[in-house]
């Protein structure tokens, strides 16, 4: 049971973070960035938690049956981390082979209207880039720093995955570039885009948000802000493809989040200002069918979807602050049959308490 706790602390951590530094709710500091990484949570949690399901289903024998079938639903971690971290705004978060949570923040950076001027630049390449750690590593139990690096390397820092084989894969929106950084090393074994130059060409990159790893190697990335394609590369960094690849058809405005169904050879993309999640072909293993129509997941209440995250042949997705209308929640999804089967939040988080703070975080969400 122990272990069981330690898997499920890792799952939420998303939710833990959410409610840091307030009793929960009050969005200040980075809310909207952590929704985008529940998918790595998931991801890589995911084997421990299936064990986790399969050990729950041999020791506690009286159970309802449809407790057991039913899909599971993260839930937050009270009281965690027990020690305030003072982080900057927090744009990613993923678990690492030890299930160790790692951490991408802004130090005191922030994106707001001065960040960017309308062609895209980044206006404050004078400040240099940020002295502070910007990647901690955390542990799992109390939520103490265990590692930190990351400092004077990164100007806006975005998306972090890690893969299987514990290399980290980061976006910097500033930047406009997306990195490999192998365990152990402080300089990028693969870096993609031009530093400082947003560009619509193959070899640039626009505030890429999000990058998801295949097992065979293959990678994505979801660019971004402005450019309206997922780029896929070898894992040598050779481009294989743009997704999607005229005369394709598939709109995409603001691919935010990425998460791979491998067994489904899908690339699930949490397609945020279209207000849906959309699984195209990852094409991992054939070519075929890449042009196929993507399976499509769409219905009124789901909102901006910030970030999506797989687990067997579900795919988790957790929206942003879209209207008053509509809670901020999480929500799990039968991409197969393209429907939103189950909803979540954490309990603290009433959507009646979100309401009062709504417009604020609203405001704050706009353009991010
Ligand atoms: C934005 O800033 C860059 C330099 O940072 C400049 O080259 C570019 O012309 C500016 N774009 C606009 C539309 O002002």
């Amino acid at each position: 049971m122990a272990a069981n706790c330690v898997a499920r602390s890792v799952l939420i951590l998303l939710l833990v973070l959410h409610c840091v530094h307030r009793s929960c709710c009050i969005p200040r500091i980075s809310q909207r960035e952590i929704y985008d990484e529940v998918r790595q949570l998931l991801a890589l949690s995911s084997n421990s938690l299936q064990k986790d399901i399969d050990d729950s289903r041999e020791d506690s024998s009286e159970l309802p049956e449809a407790s057991i079938s039913k899909p599971d639903v993260p839930k937050a971690v009270k009281n965690w981390p027990q020690k305030d971290l003072n982080l900057g705004q927090v744009s990613g978060v993923a678990v690492n082979s030890h299930l160790q949570p790692v951490i991408f923040h802004r130090a005191g950076r922030v994106w707001d209207e001065n960040t960017f001027n309308s062609s895209h630049h980044y206006q404050q390449e004078h400040l240099g880039p940020i002295k502070d750690d910007t990647i901690l590593t955390l542990d799992p139990k109390t939520g103490a720093i265990v590692g930190r690096w990351g400092a004077s390397l990164f100007f806006l820092p975005h998306g972090l995955t890690i893969d299987r084989h514990n290399n980290l894969w980061v976006t910097d929106v500033a930047l406009h570039q997306a990195f490999k950084f192998r365990p152990g090393d402080n300089y990028p074994s693969l870096s993609f885009g031009v530093p400082f130059q947003p560009g619509t060409g193959i070899r640039h990159l626009c505030k890429p948000t999000s990058i998801a790893v295949a097992s065979t190697g293959e990678i994505f990335i979801a660019d971004g802000y402005c450019n309206t394609r997922i780029l896929k590369y070898n894992a040598a960094g050779g481009l294989l493809r743009v997704i999607p690849n005229p005369p394709e058809f598939l709109s995409l405005v603001v691919p935010h989040g990425l998460a791979l169904i491998e067994s489904l050879d899908r690339l699930c993309v949490a397609d945020r200002e279209n207000m849906r999640v959309t699984c195209p072909r990852a094409g991992l293993y054939s070519t075929r069918g890449e042009t196929e129509p993507a399976l499509t997941i769409q219905q009124p209440d789901m909102g901006r979807v910030f970030g999506v995250a797989a687990k067997g042949n579900l795919m988790y997705a957790v929206n942003g602050p879209t209207s008053f209308l509509l809670p901020v929640q999480g929500m799990t999804i039968d991409p197969q049959s393209e429907t939103v089967i189950d909803h979540w939040a954490p309990e603290e988080c009433l959507p009646e308490t979100l309401a009062n703070e709504y417009e604020i975080w609203s405001a704050q969400m706009e353009n991010y």
